[in-house]
């Protein structure tokens, strides 16, 4: 008989043997250069590491860590709330999964396939009262859309972020995110040097002002922009009527030598807070990352490479363990630096 999975250690187990030679499921996952996932040469297949020298994935990493927490105690106790509303959906926390694709990059679909994967995010979030975000790779197209299936089995409970494809083919996307009630729509614009996407036929582009206000009105759903680095883009993403950003490198993983985004977070931050949502993605693995980032600014925060662990580990079960972990941690984080709500949470909880 096996051993009921109840943990997020037990779920951790189970992936470090399922993706032996792919990913050390390590304590710190942090992109470092002696890493299992970062040890290969300039040319490799990506996996699920950082691109070329794998800076970009490790500043992610080292950018937080920088950062620490104020513990403030002497008052009277209580209950920190982690609810966050997201386009109208009651969220039970600020902490969603990232739109990640492509099993064939950590396994194949041996391990999982494409369908399965999206259905335990999707549904693994929803157990958890929260939104799994799916993304788009060459396998996917408009006859064989794994991530909007899946966001329909969950009652539309998903948000759809569609590769920087030709503005065409992204509109039948939204079109077809809107049918099913997506909550909300995007393009992860860093997704436009992609040579997989190129190679395969599905060639990908940068995105103007013009391209994205014509998205904006292509649907009723609100919009995101993923992969925003600098306060010029983001400026141009609320010209352009955009609703949300991600600021985000894809967690290290379009282009070499970029900062960490919490390095960027403050600057974005200072420039459009309170204009359009915020949301921010990369090394992130603890509610007490958690709380540097939303102290830094950001409304919310998407989590990557922990939920393809979960999965692996164990499917639906796996993410609903892996969020309740993440809310736990939040909420301690919250209570020892003094702050009942997320609007509590401010820059003067850091060092
Ligand atoms: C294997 C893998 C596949 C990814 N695929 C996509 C994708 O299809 N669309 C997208 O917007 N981002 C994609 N991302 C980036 C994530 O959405 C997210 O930005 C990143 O993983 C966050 O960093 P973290 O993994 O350190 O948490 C992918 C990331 C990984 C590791």
């Amino acid at each position: 008989m096996t051993t009921e999975i109840q943990t997020i250690e037990d779920v951790r187990k189970i992936a470090r043997d399922k993706l032996k030679g792919i990913c050390g499921v390590y304590k710190d996952c942090d992109g470092d250069p002696g890493r299992l996932c970062q040890g290969q040469s300039y040319g490799r297949a990506l996996g699920i590491g950082g691109i070329g020298s794998g800076t970009s994935f490790n500043n992610n990493f080292l950018a937080l860590k920088k950062y620490k927490l104020k513990m403030k105690l002497v008052e009277e106790d209580f209950t920190p709330d982690t609810s966050y509303n997201f386009f109208g959906k009651m969220l039970s926390m600020p902490i969603m999964a990232a739109s990640v694709a492509g099993v064939n990059s950590f396994g194949s679909d041996s391990l999982i396939t494409e369908q399965e994967f999206c259905r335990s995010v999707v549904l693994g979030c929803k157990a958890a009262a929260t939104l799994g975000w799916r993304g788009d790779t060459y396998t996917y197209s408009l006859e064989n859309s794994y991530g909007i299936n899946a966001i329909a089995e969950a009652d539309g409970f998903g948000v759809k972020i569609v590769k920087p494809r030709d503005q065409e083919t992204i509109i039948k996307f939204f079109k077809k995110a809107e049918k099913i009630d997506c909550v909300a729509v995007g393009v992860d614009i860093d997704g436009c040097g992609s040579y997989a996407m190129a190679t395969h036929n599905k060639p990908v582009f940068k995105k103007s002002v013009e391209d994205i206000k014509e998205l904006v009105s292509s649907t009723k759903l609100p919009i995101v922009i993923k992969g925003v680095m600098c306060v010029e883009d983001a400026s141009k993403a609320v010209e352009a009527g955009a609703s949300a950003i991600v600021v985000s490198n894809h967690g290290g993983r379009v282009l070499d030598h970029t900062p960490g985004t919490a390095d960027v977070l403050p600057y974005i931050v200072a420039e459009i807070k309170g204009k359009i949502k915020i949301i921010v993605d990369g090394g992130i693995r603890t509610g007490y990352d958690v709380v540097k980032m939303l102290a830094l600014g950001a409304d919310s925060v998407l989590i990557g490479r922990d939920i393809i662990r979960a999965v692996v580990g164990a499917g639906t079960k796996g993410v609903k363990i892996h969020m309740e972990y993440m809310q736990n941690t939040l909420q301690k984080a919250m209570k020892m630096t003094n702050c009942k709500t997320l609007s509590d949470v401010a820059l003067d909880i850091l060092y």
